[in-house]
């Protein structure tokens, strides 16, 4: 049996890893990056070169391919791989818009009954800006379309709020992305992200996590693709856990069947948590980089015979279990990250790194002639298992202790 997996981040070397522990005799990943390269053959074809990669699975006879990046969706992968009678993980395009599209995911949670912050939706400029002179303030302000995780402002005034509208709509500043905005109420409260893998049939829990978005320390400084996360996640009690699968995934896979959208994939919901209930902000398409390193070192026992039949549209022949134990993510970025990161130094002490429960996953690393320099502004991230999450955070930060590259940038209140 053979697998192909997309990407080129701390994510994909994550799944490598998990298909490594499966017992996957060939193992692809396209592009990869120097730590996947230890475990999978790397081919150099782009995240969103559709073509370029059907071609190589055909070739390949690949058994499954499992996508990372939402930016393959996007492009249609999983449309262009079924074409061809390839097994494909992830959703086609059209039931991937539960991401691509945040009015699609909203109009539907509102059909639903699924909660939900209220939310008015508009496609000109002129009716957001008459609508946001007559709301309270904090709201959110949200560009419809996929921005790089930049096109939500919470905006503090109806001026913060014109602003932003003129910027997505007018000024196209996240270009078609800001057709449609959305204006939302602002919930005060707790986030933690929740994974389901699903299809037709059914859906299987996969579990919680929590990552941090900000810089540096105490959430400071800018936002960034994630320096680092936690699994399970701690807002995310086991009764609160129940009352998400029942008041949430349960509707939800009503919903897309009432609806007729076949959704196969990972469907991750990000979370507010308010005085003890859910609710659903938004839903990505694809496993969550960095939340998927915390959570894949987790799962026991096999998972690709899972992924296998949620691309097939097959029920679930397996249940997924976790280890009790928790998950810290820290991850080690480049100096200038996130506005201009600095590549090309040399890594050192990753082989001292390495222990029991402690995984370095590669993001933006690469291998010149056996030595392992940056290549990327999130460069490693350094998981541990433990016990507590004290045991936890001590196995990582002890990791990171011994890894050194020129100017290296983590947080060291990830788990705190
Ligand atoms: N209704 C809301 N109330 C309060 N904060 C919000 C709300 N919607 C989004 N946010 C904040 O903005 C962040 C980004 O919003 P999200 O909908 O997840 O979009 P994206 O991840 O695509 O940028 C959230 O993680 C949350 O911190
Ligand atoms: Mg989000």
């Amino acid at each position: 049996m053979n697998v192909l997996v997309i990407g080129s981040g701390g994510r994909e070397h994550a799944i490598v890893h998990k298909m490594k522990q499966d017992g996957i005799k060939k193992i692809y990943c396209a592009p990869g990056n120097a730590g996947i390269e230890e475990l999978a053959a790397c081919v150099p074809i782009k995240s969103d070169d559709v073509r370029g990669l059907v071609d190589f699975a055909l070739e390949k006879k690949i058994y499954l391919t499992i996508v990372g990046p939402e930016l393959s969706l996007q492009a249609g992968i999983v449309d262009a791989f079924t074409e061809r009678g390839l097994t494909i993980f992830g959703p086609t395009r059209q039931a991937a818009m539960l991401e691509t599209s945040k009015s699609f995911a909203k109009k539907l949670l509102k059909k639903y009954g699924i909660p939900t912050p209220q939310f008015e939706v508009f496609d000109t400029s002129a009716d957001a800006i008459d609508y946001a002179g007559t709301i309270s303030y904090p709201a959110v302000i949200k560009a419809d379309g996929i921005a790089a995780g930049k096109g939500v402002i919470i905006a503090e005034d109806s001026s913060q709020a014109i602003a932003a509208i003129k910027d997505i709509m007018d000024n196209r500043v996240f270009g078609d992305a800001g057709k449609v905005v959305l204006i939302e109420e602002f919930m005060e409260g707790a986030e933690s992200s929740y994974f389901v893998l699903s299809n037709e049939r059914g859906f299987l829990p996969l579990g919680s996590a929590r990552d941090y978005k900000r810089l540096r320390d105490h959430d400071d400084g800018p936002n960034t693709g994630g320096m680092g996360s936690i699994s399970p996640s701690d807002k995310l009690t086991p009764e609160l856990e129940e009352k998400v699968v029942k008041k949430i995934v349960y509707p939800l896979m009503e919903a897309l069947e009432k609806e007729g959208i076949v959704y196969r994939g990972v469907l991750y919901a990000g979370l507010m948590i308010v005085d003890d209930e859910p609710y659903v902000l938004e839903f990505n398409a694809r496993f969550g980089d960095p939340e998927t390193q915390a959570l894949l070192p987790r799962v026991e026992g096999e998972m690709v015979g899972i992924l296998t039949d949620s691309a097939k549209g097959r029920m679930f022949s397996d249940r997924l279990s976790l280890r009790q134990d928790v998950s810290v993510c820290v991850v080690m970025a480049s100096k200038g990250y996130p506005a201009s990161p600095q590549t090309d130094n040399v890594i050192e002490g990753l082989k001292d790194a390495i222990g029991k429960d402690i995984f370095i996953f590669h993001a933006g690393t690469r291998n010149e002639k056996g030595i392992i320099k940056t290549a990327g502004g999130r460069v490693l991230g350094v998981t541990a298992l433990g016990e507590s999450m004290k045991a936890a955070r001590e196995k990582a930060y002890r990791a990171i202790g011994s890894i050194v590259f020129e100017g290296s940038q983590f947080r060291s209140d990830i788990g705190l």
